[in-house]
């Protein structure tokens, strides 16, 4: 599938067939975060997998949406290097985990999988549920599965509003 194609297909997904991701599509998957760059190629982030049902349905309490126990899979994007700054002044941790995640949400479109970014969680509560110890931080979660919901229609602003040349105005 051409990047492009990816890119305007790829939207939120939030319902799942009821099936698992196949073991080699999941490996491809993963392959594509693990190709992601990082500061200084330091690479300092682990991905949990969690396919346990019951593991699953603590991280969907933790997130206070319901929606996360019914994804056949769930990926926690773990920081273990938090708080550390690029010259810029800017955490380099979460930038690196970001672009894994958002490699991995185009691989999936690429094999028929539907995926959502979860922001929203209480970071103790999922650390504990996935043992993850100080100082490592979730950065974000991503559920994974076959869509069962068809790609609504994408908002975004104009390129007006979010593109400037030369000077930011
Ligand atoms: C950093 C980040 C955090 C997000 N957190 C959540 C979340 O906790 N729950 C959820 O249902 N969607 C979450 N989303 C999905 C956004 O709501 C969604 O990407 C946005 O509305 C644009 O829609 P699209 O992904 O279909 O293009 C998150 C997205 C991003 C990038």
């Amino acid at each position: 599938m051409d990047v492009y194609d990816a890119i305007r297909q790829r939207c939120s997904v939030r319902k799942f067939e009821d099936r698992p991701v196949k073991e080699d599509v999941l490996t491809r998957v993963l392959d594509a975060g693990i190709l992601a760059p990082s500061g200084r190629n330091t690479q300092e982030w682990k991905c949990v997998i969690v396919r346990n049902a019951e593991r699953r349905g603590l991280l969907a309490e933790a997130a206070e949406q319901e929606f996360i126990a019914r994804a056949p899979l769930v990926v926690a994007v773990v920081s273990l290097d938090p708080v550390r700054e690029m010259y810029c002044g800017i955490q380099a941790g979460p930038v690196d985990c970001a672009i894994v995640i958002d490699h991995m949400t185009l691989a999936a479109v690429a094999e028929g999988l539907g995926s959502c970014w979860i922001g929203h969680f209480d970071q103790d509560k999922c650390r504990a549920i996935l043992d993850v110890p100080p100082p490592a931080k979730i950065i974000e979660m991503l559920v994974m599965g076959y869509p069962a919901d068809s790609p609504g229609r994408k908002q975004r602003k104009s390129p007006a509003d979010l593109i400037c040349w030369e000077k930011f105005s």
